[in-house]
């Protein structure tokens, strides 16, 4: 049987994009996925096409790959099926526009942009012009996410009344001073709601909304603290899903740049609890890239499991990670996951992902702008702007 095979441009050469490229260097039967490969055939960086080669080079891409010096150059690849946007959020709303209006398929980073309006916009544009379009928040493809959602929704924890979910690291209070991390900087779309509450989010709606037959959107009333340039720097948020015949359920999703979820990283600490009245499951540190849950019932059940991510195993010399923090030797870094989705959507001619419709992330950006709104957080202008092109 011939193998369905993704081409990939990816758009921006930081240190997600070294990540996600790396891991689609790994052989998707790795992973039981006989039917599909991913390959690298172009890259681009904003500064130059030199960086955008040693980028094909870290990834191990073939000899054959394209490095281009602007991104517009990428986009009008004719051998590119699909566009990964790897760019801070800020960049999101232009760079999709940029790939849509080329007509090429597209996985963006997480948070999908920085507004509702533009996430609507992204989402009519694609259905115009009848292309693929996903969010890549990568955990939700992970086996351990559809554990959890099955979880949820198979009565085994009774009827899943609440969920607490938080994303938080311990940064130096001096980090408010550096303008070059994206992390703090609002014209980089800077605070912890958006690359880091997203995860918390993502957890609260995976087992209160996903799971639903027919989910309504939810209320949140919500609380930040700001560093000196304006972003969050803590901000916790008190959902309400609305339900017809359970009542309403509750999510808790905190996030922050000051205390952590897990003080020493190790995986120690809970970092996602779903209560039912049966009983609960724990996922723990990091939200983004858990390896262990426990399940702990009423009737006396203690269920601890462990979900290493694949790879091709000690002795290969691959090795991913994220941020200078590398996994053991032969381990993905799971990323390969959201990818392997694109390739059987594009297979089966969806033009969504299967684990987060393009309107749940739609529902989630509205649930994120009512929560700036709350705390008087706006970002510049030229950032917000549902306007293209904006030279940013
Ligand atoms: N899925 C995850 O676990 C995960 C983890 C981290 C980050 N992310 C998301 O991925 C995106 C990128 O994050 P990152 O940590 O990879 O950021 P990063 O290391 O700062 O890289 C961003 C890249 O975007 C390009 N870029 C274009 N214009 C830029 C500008 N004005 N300022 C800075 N960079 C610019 C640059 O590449 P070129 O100039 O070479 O094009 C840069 O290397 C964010 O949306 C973030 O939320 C996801």
């Amino acid at each position: 049987m011939s193998k369905f095979q993704l081409k990939w441009g990816i758009l921006a050469t930081g240190g997600i994009a070294e990540s996600f490229g790396r891991d689609l260097s790994v052989n998707p039967e790795t992973r039981e996925r006989n039917d599909i490969e991913h390959v690298v055939v172009a890259a681009a960086s904003s500064t130059s096409a030199d960086r955008a080669q040693a980028y094909l080079k870290e990834v191990s891409a073939p000899d054959s790959a394209k490095a281009y010096g602007s991104y517009k150059e990428l986009v009008s690849d004719l051998n590119v099926d699909i566009i990964y946007v790897a760019t801070p959020h800020s960049h999101h709303y232009q760079n999709v526009m940029l790939a849509l209006e080329a007509g090429k398929n597209v996985l963006c980073e997480k948070a999908l942009t920085v507004n509702a309006a533009q996430t609507e916009a992204l989402i009519k544009k694609a259905r115009e012009e009848d292309l693929f379009f996903m969010e890549a928040v990568w955990t939700r493809y992970f086996p351990i996410s559809i554990y959890a959602r099955e979880t949820a929704s198979s009565g085994t924890l009774g009827t899943v009344e609440r969920t607490f979910a938080d994303l938080a690291f311990s940064m130096p209070p001096e980090t408010s001073f550096d303008p070059k991390n994206r992390m703090v900087n609002p014209d980089l779309a800077g605070g912890a709601l958006l690359d880091l509450g997203i995860y918390a989010l993502t957890w609260v709606f995976q087992s209160l909304y996903t799971v639903q037959k027919n989910p309504k959107p939810p209320t949140v009333v919500s609380a930040v603290r700001k560093w000196e340039s304006g972003v969050d720097q803590q901000t916790s948020m008190l959902l309400t899903f609305p339900r017809d015949k359970e009542g309403d359920a509750h999510g808790i999703a905190t996030t922050g740049m000051r205390c952590a979820t897990d003080p020493d990283s190790n995986g120690h600490a809970p970092a996602v609890r779903i209560q039912g009245d049966k009983g609960e499951l724990m996922v723990f540190h990091p939200a983004f890239r858990p390896t262990r849950t426990k399940l702990v019932l009423k009737d006396g059940t203690v269920e601890e499991k462990n979900w290493p991510q694949p790879g091709p195993g000690k002795g290969s010399g691959f090795r991913n990670g994220f941020g200078g923090n590398f996994h053991p030797e032969g381990e993905g870094m799971g990323m390969f996951w959201e990818a392997d989705e694109c390739a059987h959507a594009l297979k089966e001619g969806r033009k969504e992902g299967k684990f987060e419709s393009l309107n749940e992330s739609l529902v989630i950006m509205k649930v994120m702008d009512e929560v700036r709104r709350q705390n008087g957080m706006k970002l510049p202008d030229k950032i917000e702007t549902t306007d293209y092109p904006v030279d940013l």
